[in-house]
């Protein structure tokens, strides 16, 4: 509608439609046989507030949706219609790798077209937002929810932002097939220290700005309609109250204009934070932080009638926040058609159809990352014996934490897909060990259980992949985390598999050393036991619906691996937060150089993570030759090119991702030893080559100067161009100002 219609519509609310509009309460309120009890109940949340609530969060399917959507507006004074909100984070029915997986396959416009299918099946299904991308840059493999972002990469994390804003959102949001995205979680939440969820944030504001904040703008930028707020503090302010981030940064800096939402609960929560007094001065300081929904605190519907009644908030902060979230409606066309994309045909159509199931494969596909392929075991030669064993060979909980939209019935697991693409092979399963040892319990996981094995059943298990793997010439070990071990409230502080998977490896290696691992996780792990142990180690993440399929494709050589980490892998938990961009420091540890005692570096480990962000082997090799620059000095308004020959010198075709990163050498500031600028991933046959040039630009070298002002500065900077993020090969420019 209009404008200027919606403007009359607005002008005729009442305060309290208005202040309805600012409330989300879960979508079991709006059930047919729903009666207001539980978390709402507590809330002090009634009938009148559940019918004047402007969205919905988490009720899904086309029936139901329109359901309730007719049943609400018929009750609403002005018939206004619902938003129905979800978490759709790595696929609808058709799920796709989780996002930490996605960013190693450094191919940000396959995560868009996987979006843009969530969209469709999830738009047809009654959803009109989704909480997805997941901005937070990442750096502490503790914190279960790296799982949900792209890495510890302000380079990476954006392009995938803006790559999946575009992918939900399309271009028209009135369009069918789209879902408004939602930036979160605003801001820093990566950080909690300690990687325990939830926990305290302390960062510079130079850290801040340059390192987590870039991601989040560049969603935005890519138009993102909505932006979470994070449960935590940012400088000791909740950020959910934090004006200062709310309203300066996010807003004014940043130029957004869409509706900014809380967490689940996370406005009531800064009373326990320690800063809001009660629940109506949470409300108050949220208000003043400009939150125009409050997720499921109740805060809003319950106290902000009475906060303006004792003049303690001005109806202007309220009429911004209804407006904004009215205009959100209209944008997604819900006042021309409040069923928009609704649609049980078109659901039934694009849910899980072959088109969407081959895009997932792909996705997973190219998000595998060989870690080590010694004496090349993979892939895997044809008329081996290959025995399959360990508790993922034949598990379809592959989907990762955040996938309770989709039905771990439709994936295909490993033996399935062993069984119909292994023909030339003499292929044998078994699972070896349950998934966890009987001692660990996922508490709070109320309903999920897994199957319960008797001590002789499990030794029965590992009695059986022995003999088997005795007969075997190879062991593929398809091992890992519990899908539910990562995700949200999941902090762990020893990272390993779970030791019953590894005391499985240790029997198999005593009889049959060609062991391959196939590692399921959604965060980095401690590997040191399984990289000594395994000849090869092929991480696959939490690799969706198709999961199967993409790993048999790859273990046999139907497909290369291709894909780089987008997140260090620690030489172990206590090496944490590692991460590539790291400052120099005064005291340099030189590699090799460790009797010198007055360095930063441990007595006890490595200083280097066991793998490195970038860093992914494939099935061929590539020579990539020193870096050339076609100049070495660089004005403003200037660009540098800078180039690489690239050479497949193996005899399989093969991609390659070609990484360049720059060192600013001396700044106002110390600035990390390299960042990756750009990449590019390439195919190329056997004994081909290519030239792989990268355009430099001033704009590339800006970071918050000693004086707060985000520009670049005079001086040397240092460029490599390489495969991953231990290049060391370098060459030099020089940027002048005049
Ligand atoms: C959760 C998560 C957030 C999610 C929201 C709604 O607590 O922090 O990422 O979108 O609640 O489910």
């Amino acid at each position: 509608m209009e404008n200027s219609k919606l403007q009359e519509l607005f002008n005729e609310l009442s305060i309290e439609e208005k202040i309805g509009q600012l409330f989300q309460a879960t979508g079991a309120v709006y059930e047919e046989e729903a009666v207001i009890s539980g978390p709402v109940k507590e809330l002090g949340i009634n009938e009148r507030d559940i019918y004047l609530a402007g969205s919905v969060l988490g009720t899904m399917g086309a029936k139901k949706t329109k359901q309730i959507q007719k049943k609400y507006m018929e009750k609403h004074p002005h018939h206004i219609p619902l938003l129905f909100m979800l978490d759709i984070i790595n696929g609808y029915k058709t799920v796709y790798q989780i996002p930490l997986g996605q960013g190693a396959a450094f191919e940000p416009e396959l995560a868009r077209k996987c979006a843009s299918m969530a969209a469709r099946e999830a738009a047809a299904d009654g959803l009109h937002v989704t909480f997805s991308p997941m901005a937070d840059l990442v750096r502490d493999a503790r914190w279960g929810r790296v799982m949900e972002a792209t890495g510890e990469d302000v380079y990476l994390n954006s392009v995938y932002a803006r790559a999946m804003v575009e992918g939900y959102q399309g271009e028209d949001l009135s369009d069918k097939e789209t879902l408004a995205a939602c930036v979160k979680h605003f801001a820093g939440y990566g950080a909690a220290e300690a990687g325990r969820d939830y926990n305290t944030v302390e960062l510079s504001e130079r850290t801040l700005r340059d390192f987590y904040l870039p991601a989040y703008e560049s969603g935005i930028q890519a138009g993102a309609e909505l932006v979470m707020t994070s449960f935590n503090t940012i400088d000791g302010i909740p950020a959910t109250i934090n004006k200062k981030l709310m309203r300066d940064v996010l807003r004014k800096e940043m130029g957004f204009d869409g509706v900014l939402i809380s967490d689940f609960g996370a406005i009531g929560e800064t009373i326990i934070h320690g800063v809001s007094e009660d629940r109506a001065d949470a409300a108050r300081r949220a208000l003043e932080a400009g939150v125009d929904i409050d997720m499921m605190s109740g805060v809003y519907p319950q106290t902000l009638c009475q906060l303006l009644d004792e003049k303690k908030i001005e109806l202007e902060r309220i009429e911004e926040c209804a407006w904004r979230v009215l205009k959100l409606k209209n944008k997604l066309g819900l006042f021309e058609n409040p069923y928009k994309g609704v649609d049980e045909g078109v659901a039934e159509e694009q849910i899980l159809c072959q088109e969407h199931k081959e895009l997932a494969e792909t996705m997973a596909t190219k998000s595998f990352v060989l870690l080590e392929n010694k004496n090349n075991i993979l892939p895997l030669s044809k008329g081996k014996k290959v025995l399959f064993a360990g508790p993922y060979v034949n598990r379809q909980e592959m989907l990762g934490a955040w996938s309770f939209t989709g039905d771990i019935s439709d994936t295909i697991t490993i033996q399935q897909a062993a069984e119909k693409k292994m023909k030339n092979y003499e292929v044998c399963f078994c699972q070896g060990c349950p998934i966890l040892p009987k001692e660990m319990k996922l508490d709070g996981f109320v309903n999920y259980k897994e199957e319960e094995f008797t001590e002789k059943e499990i030794e029965k298990m590992l009695t059986e992949a022995e003999s088997k793997a005795e007969q075997a010439d190879v062991v593929v070990l398809a091992l890992g985390e519990h899908f539910l071990q990562s995700g949200e409230a999941t902090s762990r502080a020893m990272i390993e598999i779970p030791e019953n998977q590894m005391k499985l490896l240790e029997r198999i290696e005593k009889i049959n050393p060609n062991i391959v691992v196939v590692l399921f996780n959604g965060r980095p792990l401690d590997i040191r036991k399984i990289k000594q142990r395994a000849k090869a180690i092929l991480e696959v993440w939490m690799p969706g619906t198709m999961g199967g399929n993409a790993i048999v494709d790859m273990l046999v050589g139907n497909n290369a691996p291709s894909g780089k980490l987008p997140m260090s892998f620690p030489y172990c938990v206590g090496q944490i937060p590692v991460h590539y961009d790291e400052l120099n420091t005064g005291r340099v540890h030189v590699p090799g150089r460790d009797k010198d005692r007055y360095v930063s570096k441990y007595l006890d480990i490595e200083n280097k993570p066991l793998y490195a962000f970038g860093y992914g082997l494939t099935y061929t090799d590539f020579h990539i030759s020193e870096p050339v620059l076609n100049k070495n000095t660089m004005r403003k308004g200037e660009k540098i090119v800078a180039s690489v020959k690239v050479k497949n010198c193996g005899e399989r075709s093969g991609a390659e991702t070609i990484q360049l990163y720059i060192h600013d050498v001396a700044a106002s500031v110390a600035r990390p030893k390299k960042q990756l600028k750009g990449f590019q991933k390439i195919e190329l046959q056997p004994q081909e080559e290519q030239e792989v040039s990268f355009a430099i630009s001033e704009e590339m070298l800006r970071f918050t100067r000693e004086d707060g002002v985000f520009a670049s500065e005079e001086g040397e900077f240092e460029v490599f161009i390489g495969n991953s993020s231990e290049e060391e090969r370098k060459t030099k420019f020089v940027l002048k100002d005049a």
